[in-house]
């Protein structure tokens, strides 16, 4: 059998993976400014984290939702400490895009509402609902074309405000990311945050935010929202949860009432995934990595802006991005091939970072140095790379 291909790779084999750093099978080391799409929040194999795997596995993996798991409680209790949301209540799946999914029909539910608002250039995942309230026509397949989607300018206020003073009482959820990760590190400002919860006030709707990839303590904070102390209804949680554990999340505000039935998954919260999650929480306490990434992400923000080559460097704690000059468009992937540092991009030319929230600031600056002496080489020598199989 073949791989139904529909990833295109680069061509390295990841074989061990430590901290911020992977090794390839051969034996060469790269530093992760991607952090494989940010998922790797507190280090690649991180000791603690591998250890409350082990010990879980040695006493039980998996055992389905039709049986108590303490290990859901004790999560959710420490979830709600570190996120400040105490009085959520927590539904647990597996990945982005079924916790984003999840949340949807919960505020269909909830409201008896059809109607989901969404934003230009979001992307929320490619289930059937995630996906169709993604701004990208090219992943929906004709199937996911619904008629319940709304889809609105992101941070247009007046739009906003038209569209709900028009149909706000048919609309069950406004779903947005704080920061639009694949929509190139766009940033929802603190005053359109405002205007949506002001809005789903006014009309019943169901605000979520989707923190798939701007939570859990990448942005500094532990959801974006808390930037601009706005409380969200829903908040959809997945990549930095488990740190390469496929566990995702809903944490759900205590006016929305749980009946049984109303979700469910076979997988979602198991006792591994429990395990690993908490693994996460324990090490992002312990070792302060939400405060490290407010404080690493401003220093790699102000060295990034000090390089007059890169346009636009914007982003909040350790989701940051910039955009490229065509004449520079080679820069990521000779910083993979030649320097050995992973990074993420957005089309059509943004360079995305999204390092583990242990990034140090040494190794900002091996990022930065790397960057400086790759733009000087493509100005001298054009556009093109060396060779690639170094
Ligand atoms: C903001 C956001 N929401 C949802 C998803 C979907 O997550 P998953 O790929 O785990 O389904 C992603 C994935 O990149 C994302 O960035």
């Amino acid at each position: 059998m073949n791989l139904f291909d529909v990833y295109p790779v680069n061509d390295i084999t990841i074989a061990r993976a430590e901290g911020e750093y992977v090794w390839d099978d051969m034996g060469n080391q790269y530093l992760d400014f991607y952090g494989g799409h940010a998922v790797i929040s507190i280090g690649h194999s991180h000791p603690h984290w591998k250890q409350r795997i082990k010990d879980q596995l040695d006493r039980v993996a998996f055992y389905s939702n039709s049986v108590k798991i303490p290990l859901q409680s004790e999560l959710a209790e420490k979830l709600g400490r570190l996120s400040d949301k105490e009085d959520y209540q927590l539904f647990l799946c597996n990945s982005g895009a079924e916790a984003n999914e999840n949340a949807m029909k919960v505020a269909s539910f909830h409201t008896g509402r059809k109607k989901v608002i969404s934003f230009s250039k979001a992307f929320h995942g490619r289930t059937s609902l995630a996906v169709a309230v993604t701004d990208n026509p090219s992943i929906q397949a004709p199937v996911n074309d619904v008629e319940n989607v709304i889809r609105l300018p992101f941070n247009d206020e007046d739009a906003l405000r038209e569209e709900m003073s028009r149909r706000g009482n048919e609309v069950a959820a406004i779903i947005v990311e704080g920061i639009q990760g694949v929509g190139g590190i766009r940033i929802a400002g603190a005053s359109f945050l405002k205007l949506i919860r002001e809005l789903c006030d006014q009309y019943g709707t169901v605000f979520i935010a989707d923190e798939v990839q701007c939570g859990y303590g990448r942005s500094g904070k532990f959801f974006f929202t808390d930037h601009a102390e706005v409380e969200a209804d829903i908040y959809s949680m997945a990549k930095g949860m488990g740190n390469g554990f496929p566990v995702a999340g809903i944490a759900i505000h205590p006016k929305i009432h749980a009946k049984h039935f109303m979700l469910g998954t076979t997988f979602g919260g198991s006792h591994l995934a429990c395990a690993a999650a908490l693994g996460v929480l324990e090490v992002l306490e312990k070792e302060q990595l939400i405060d490290h990434a407010a404080q690493a992400g401003a220093y790699l923000t102000d060295r990034l802006k000090e390089i007059p080559d890169l346009n636009n460097v914007r982003g909040k704690g350790l989701m940051i991005g910039f955009e490229v000059p065509p004449e520079l468009k080679m820069l990521r992937k000779n910083l993979l091939f030649k320097h050995h540092i992973f990074t993420g991009e957005a089309k059509p030319d943004i360079i995305r970072l999204l390092p583990p929230l242990s990034i140090t600031t040494e190794q900002i600056d091996i990022l930065i140095e790397a960057i400086i002496a790759e733009i000087s080489f493509l100005k001298q020598n054009g556009v093109e790379t060396l060779s690639i199989s170094s």
